[in-house]
């Protein structure tokens, strides 16, 4: 069982001494960009359509300062303390050798790209969102990075160009062609709510959740192989299925045109545009039902979101699926739980009533090893603010 807020606030400090020992100068200030948890709407973003997620709190933080020359010094904490120096004179060059420094220079680039004059700095980075189980610790890194740099240099962007930047990294540097929301949610989250944003446009709205669900997030602990392959592998049968319908996005395909102008669209490409397109619905219906305090459709629309994803979307494995029907079995109706993230491993978010959350817990821990030899790891989750600049002064902690 993990509890984020014990490890906190501890975290932030921790980063900051640590930052201090390394370069034998306090931070000036310390960024805090969160991971994520998507409520319900998979695979549904790059093709235009809607998605539910909440920042959670867990975050990436980036503690800096600046430097009055054109470099920018890396010590990534969590890697061993590893270093990465990224000299703002030369273009960026991918690291063979290294994942994390990519996600780094993938934001430099574009920040430079889009011609903002950035400035040397000197980071940390340290957080606890886990890594490779579909919270979005990349997106977190990402936005942490563009947000430290640019405030460094005085520069206050929006937070869907600071996500755009994170995602173009993400497209162009590391190669894996995710859509937006990871980026931002993490730029646009907010405290105790999911929020819905319709891809196409970018407008968010924000939708309380429950003050009498938890949010349980639980890692199969599974190991996430060919991701980024199956991935974009998906995302390229959604565009042939999206030329079949004629339309550029499948979020412009309704249900009655999915099934009347089918045609010969392969069973594969219409399985996974049908995914989609019911998908935006529940997102909707999701919506919907929270607004309005009727819980009571929670449980079907998660329910339905997992089976399209397991049977159509094909993106679920069975460890997960066991998961899923085990807290199904156990919320009985009450509550709803589901695959999240891109798949093929991850993570699995229910919410769960109050009440119930110890029974949940208990049926996961007396189980999940025993039917798949894997070690579940358990998270409870707050929705939270999306990234924010705090002070490095503790005694008065607080926004800057
Ligand atoms: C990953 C991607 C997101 C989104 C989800 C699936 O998290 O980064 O853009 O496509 O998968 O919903």
């Amino acid at each position: 069982m993990v509890d984020a807020q014990s490890t906190q606030d501890s975290l932030s400090q921790v980063t900051c001494k640590y930052f201090e020992s390394y370069y034998g100068a306090p931070a000036e200030f310390l960024v805090r960009a969160p991971g994520r948890v998507n409520i319900i709407g998979e695979h549904t973003d790059y093709n235009g359509g809607f998605v539910f997620p909440a920042a959670i709190n867990y975050y990436t933080y980036v503690a800096a300062s600046k430097r009055q020359d054109a470099v920018i010094n890396v010590v990534a904490r969590d890697w061993s303390g590893q270093v990465d120096r990224i000299d703002l004179s030369k273009p960026m060059h991918f690291d063979e050798a290294r994942m994390w420094p990519n996600y780094i220079r993938g934001v430099v680039e574009q920040l430079q790209k889009r011609n903002y004059p950035l400035r040397g700095c000197d980071l940390v980075v340290s957080g606890n969102v886990p890594q490779g189980a579909g919270l979005s610790s990349s997106a977190a890194l990402e936005v942490g990075i563009a947000k430290a740099l640019t405030h460094a240099c005085g520069l206050i962007l929006t937070p869907l160009e600071l996500a755009q930047i994170g995602q173009d990294a993400e497209n162009q540097f590391v190669n894996c062609a995710c859509g937006i929301m990871d980026q931002l949610i993490s730029t646009s989250g907010v405290e105790g709510h999911a929020v819905m944003i319709d891809c196409r446009n970018f407008e968010t709205q924000s939708v309380a959740l429950p003050a009498d669900f938890e949010i349980i997030i639980i890692n199969s602990s599974v190991q996430r192989g060919l991701v980024d392959s199956e991935y974009n592998l998906r995302r390229a049968q959604c565009e042939t299925a999206a030329a079949h319908y004629g339309v550029e996005l499948l979020r412009e395909v309704s249900v009655e045109q999915l099934h009347a102008q089918r045609g010969h669209l392969d069973d594969v490409c219409f399985k996974r545009a049908r995914h989609v397109v019911e998908e935006n619905a529940r997102v909707l219906e999701m919506v919907e039902c929270l607004a309005s305090g009727e819980f009571g459709g929670l449980s079907q629309l998660m329910h339905d979101s997992h089976e399209s994803m397991r049977t159509l979307f094909e993106i679920t494995v069975p460890a997960i699926d066991y998961l899923v029907a085990l807290v199904a079995k156990t919320l009985d109706g009450e509550g709803g739980v589901r695959m999240t993230g891109g798949g093929f491993g991850g993570c699995v978010v229910a919410l769960v009533p109050v009440n119930k959350v110890a029974q949940v817990k208990a049926a996961v821990e007396a189980n999940y090893f025993n039917e798949t030899g894997l070690k579940e790891i358990i998270y409870t989750a707050r929705a939270s603010a999306g990234v924010v600049v705090l002070s490095t002064d503790f005694s008065a902690h607080g926004t800057v």
